[in-house]
């Protein structure tokens, strides 16, 4: 979703390092970027696609030491010049990230007021108040404290104005960090934006304006009195982004999934089992668990309730976020809400955060990215070790999600005595031995066979029961995204009572049967779809000797580590199909990474 730099400082390169901000944001998704700088004046340039567009519009040479650029993701109006950021109207340039939901009525007030439109996006309207506001009060600060407090939605600004060589930033419900160096000071929607330049960095809290000059960095509260700011140093080696000779951050990320495995579940089986119950809290108050959030990491929800459930013996309620929000949760003091989500920042996620914390509930984030809203809001963190994720199509997060609700299941089946000593054992060897199980997985050669036997197809289908059901969701979820496929996932025994009216001669059918009790119940299932001409493919931890077109076989390991392996085909399946259609894998069409509106 949109990305915000900006660079106040001493240093003359201001155009350079905002457009090397605007390169490492990139991966959030974009379809338009543009920058403000000033010298005499406040200059604007824009432009349509990739950001290299934008760079070859731009003199280097130009010394400038303040300036704001964005990467647009379209909400209001169509991708065009006119639509992308900056905006600028009257004394106020802005670039913005979320959505002014009371922009129409907002719109119309300033339009009587004599204000024009040049586009049709909110952030041209939300430009336009603030300039009302400091025409009539000639103070920015003042102007900005208005603005809050008439804004509905979501935003995080960057603001120039004419009469002022300083940045100012506020921002509710959409990330921005201040960072700083020796000769100046930044803001931008992620550090890795600025973490070639900046030494430390800070994250502003909602309804805190920040001041920023040149060399000074004021924080106000609303009522414009002076709060402290609270920086900590960069950890560069975390923001690293060489692809390390893959052809796509998406494959090398795959491939780091043996070791994010092991630094997510490492830190809590340092002494077995004992210190799982040690470093984790008590689940045994809990009668009932709410898995909330979105996407991949609400498929992830789907495997941790299936483990929960079953080793556990808690029920496990799990909710897309962005209808948790709104919804009646017939939830108690006796009820844990656990949200997962990779950035930690997405806006319905965190709306559902927010909501059971306010009900008096006991929230969990399990979150990757260190100090995101979530992170610092929940109740309790289980942070997982992904690193950092670059392509929009999640895959080691996912699997660093699914590791950590794995050890949720396992602590609270063995606080309950649900797991004994033998099987314990047996769990702590295959957590000991999954790495290398992950990535015997990942070199299996067969998944480009298959991808070449099925990339030419509109309709795509994915079945499975319990687990492999919610596993299925992903695996269909990962070709939609990147290979623009038409994909479904079915439990394979609903396929029957509609859905298979559309298997014909050729319709890849792929089937994962890894729950032991359900096989033959899957295999039948396939065996239908065959008889009507689809192309089959299994991906499995048995021997099956059914006559299915490919077989994926996949070691076997306990439960509640299977679906570490099994997402593996499913994912390097899509990523293969993705490469023969030459989709752009890393960055989606449409696609954001970290989806911080509604
Ligand atoms: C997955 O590949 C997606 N791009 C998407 O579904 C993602 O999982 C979802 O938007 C949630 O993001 P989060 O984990 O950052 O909250």
């Amino acid at each position: 979703m949109c990305g915000i730099v900006g660079y106040n400082g001493k240093d003359k390169n201001t155009l350079r390092i905002l457009i090397d901000g605007l390169k490492a944001l990139e991966y959030r998704g974009y379809d338009s970027a543009g920058i403000a700088y000033k010298n005499d004046e406040i200059n604007i340039i824009k432009s349509v696609g990739k950001i290299n567009e934008l760079e070859n519009k731009i003199d280097f040479n130009l010394n400038t030491n303040i300036g704001i650029g964005h990467t647009r993701w379209a909400t209001h109006g169509s991708v065009n010049e006119n639509n992308s950021h900056p905006h600028n109207v009257g004394d106020i340039t802005i670039v913005h990230n979320g959505i002014i939901e009371n922009f129409n009525e907002i719109k119309k007030e300033l339009t009587s007021k004599g204000y024009h439109f040049n586009s049709t996006t909110d952030t041209e309207v939300a430009c336009a108040l603030i300039d009302y506001y400091y025409k009539e009060n000639k103070d920015i600060k003042t102007s900005l404290v208005k603005f809050m407090k008439k804004i509905k939605g979501s935003y995080a600004l960057g603001i120039m104005c004419k009469d002022s060589d300083t940045i100012y930033s506020v921002r509710k419900d959409s990330p921005l960090i201040i960072a700083k160096n020796e000769s100046g000071n930044f803001i931008a929607s992620d550090t890795i934006a600025v973490s070639k330049y900046a030494d430390s960095v800070m994250y502003l809290d909602e309804n805190v304006i920040a001041e920023i000059t040149n060399d000074k960095i004021t924080l106000f509260d609303k009522d414009l009195k002076e709060v402290e700011s609270n920086f900590k140093s960069i950890d560069k080696s975390t923001n690293n982004t060489d692809k390390c000779g893959y052809d796509h951050y998406m494959l090398k990320e795959i491939h780091e999934q043996p070791k994010v495995f092991r630094d997510t579940v490492s830190p809590y089986l340092e002494n077995g089992i004992d210190s799982l119950i040690d470093k984790m809290p008590d689940f045994t108050k809990y009668n009932r668990i709410d898995i909330v959030a979105c996407g991949s990491a609400y498929h992830t929800g789907l495997v941790g309730k299936n483990l929960i459930e079953e080793f556990a013996q808690v029920p496990v309620n799990v909710e897309v976020a962005s209808e948790y929000r709104y919804k009646n949760n017939f939830y108690d003091d006796k009820t844990l809400v656990i949200v997962v989500s990779q950035s930690g920042e997405t806006a319905d996620t965190l709306a559902a955060l927010r909501k059971a914390k306010n009900d008096n509930i006991d929230t969990l984030a399990i979150v990757n990215v260190e100090g995101s809203t979530m992170a610092r809001e929940a109740d309790i963190l289980l942070k997982i070790k992904a690193g950092r994720e670059i392509a929009v199509a999640t895959t080691k997060a996912y699997s660093a999600q699914v590791a950590m609700l794995s050890l949720i299941a396992l602590n609270l089946a063995s606080a309950k005595g649900n797991i004994d000593k033998e099987e314990m054992k047996v769990i702590l060897k295959d957590i000991k031995e999954l790495p290398v199980k992950i990535e015997n997985t990942i070199l299996n050669s067969d998944y480009k066979n298959i991808a070449e036997a099925i990339y030419k197809n509109d309709n795509i289908f994915f079945i499975g029961r319990g687990i492999d059901y919610a596993l299925s969701m992903e695996g269909s979820l990962k070709l939609k995204e990147i290979s623009y496929i038409n994909s479904q996932a079915y439990a394979a025994g609903e396929l029957k009572h509609g859905t298979i009216s559309l298997i014909e001669e050729g319709t890849p059918v792929i089937g994962i049967l890894t729950e032991e009790n359900l096989i033959l119940k899957t295999i039948s299932n396939i065996e239908e779809v065959k008889s009507r001409g689809a192309i089959t493919t299994v991906i499995t931890n048995s021997d099956i000797n059914n006559n299915f077109d490919y077989n994926i076989k996949i070691p076997k390991v306990h439960k509640l580590l299977q679906s570490l392996l099994t997402i593996i085909p499913l994912q390097l399946i899509s990523y293969e199909v993705a490469k023969l259609r030459n989709c752009n894998i890393d960055q989606p069409k449409n696609l954001a990474k970290s989806v911080t509106v509604e």
